[in-house]
């Protein structure tokens, strides 16, 4: 990673945390700052789950899954600044939420060879680019080199009372617990990552946090910061 020349290098600004932490936000948000490409990897897991789940595969066995997303085609689709996943040719992303994609895809996305699979995908997109990744495993597994990390927290029952204003029922502590304690790759604070505390701190706080450690780490020397993006700074309507 080139920290001096931004206009041309790779430039990956890693966000990790666990769910309904509201680093899909302020990712989102500080992407659109920095005028920087967006990527939010639980999306592509959901992606490969719902490809699972549609065509039949039982979501508990490794080895089917293993096998079914080793015979996909997996891609990253752009929507403007915004990229999104891509199976077999198939938009899913009006399924990315459903319930049965909410309830497997913490063991789907435990199969080391589906790790093994996207993390590739998501490396070979930021080739030459820059980028904002979202994860749980993006500073420890995905893009250990990159200088620029962060891991957005907040207790386990404030993240449980965003998913209920967003009108979902996910099971927090057990996502929490799948995610955190399997063998490949699991939700960690990567090291060099600044730890951020959400619940105290409204969208722009957080992101002008991260814009104050990026400036210490020489990231924002040569580029100007746009401005928040009207609406953009209410953390319960959609953190992720
Ligand atoms: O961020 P999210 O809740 O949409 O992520 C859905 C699941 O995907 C989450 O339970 C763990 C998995 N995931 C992962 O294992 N590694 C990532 N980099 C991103 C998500």
């Amino acid at each position: 990673m080139n920290k001096a020349d931004t206009s041309t290098s790779t430039v990956v600004i890693a966000i990790d945390g666990p769910a309904a932490s509201g680093k899909s936000t302020v990712a989102r948000a500080l992407a659109a700052r920095l005028g920087y490409r967006f990527l939010n990897s639980g999306d592509l897991y959901r992606a490969i789950t719902w490809g699972c789940l549609s065509h039949g595969v039982d979501c508990r066995e490794a080895g089917a899954i293993a096998m079914a997303v080793g015979n996909s085609r997996v891609e990253l689709g752009c929507d403007g600044t915004e990229y999104y996943p891509i199976v077999d040719g198939t938009d899913p992303r009006v399924h990315l939420r459903d319930a049965a994609v909410n309830a497997n895809v913490s063991p789907v996305s435990a199969v080391p060879a589906v790790r093994y699979i996207l993390s590739a995908v998501i490396r070979a997109q930021a080739q030459g680019r820059q980028m904002v990744v979202e994860g749980r495993d993006i500073g420890s597994a995905v893009f250990p080199e990159t200088p620029y990390k962060f891991y957005i927290d907040a207790p386990v029952q404030v993240r449980q009372r965003r998913r209920r204003n967003q009108g979902q029922t996910e099971e927090i502590a057990q996502r929490d617990l799948i995610d955190s304690t399997r063998s490949t790759d699991p939700l960690t604070i990567a090291s060099g990552a600044t730890v951020i505390d959400s619940s105290s701190l409204d969208v722009a706080g957080v992101v002008n946090a991260m814009l104050e450690k990026l400036r210490e780490h020489g990231l924002l020397g040569g580029i100007g910061i746009l401005p928040m993006v009207p609406g953009s700074n209410r953390q319960d309507a959609d953190a992720t």
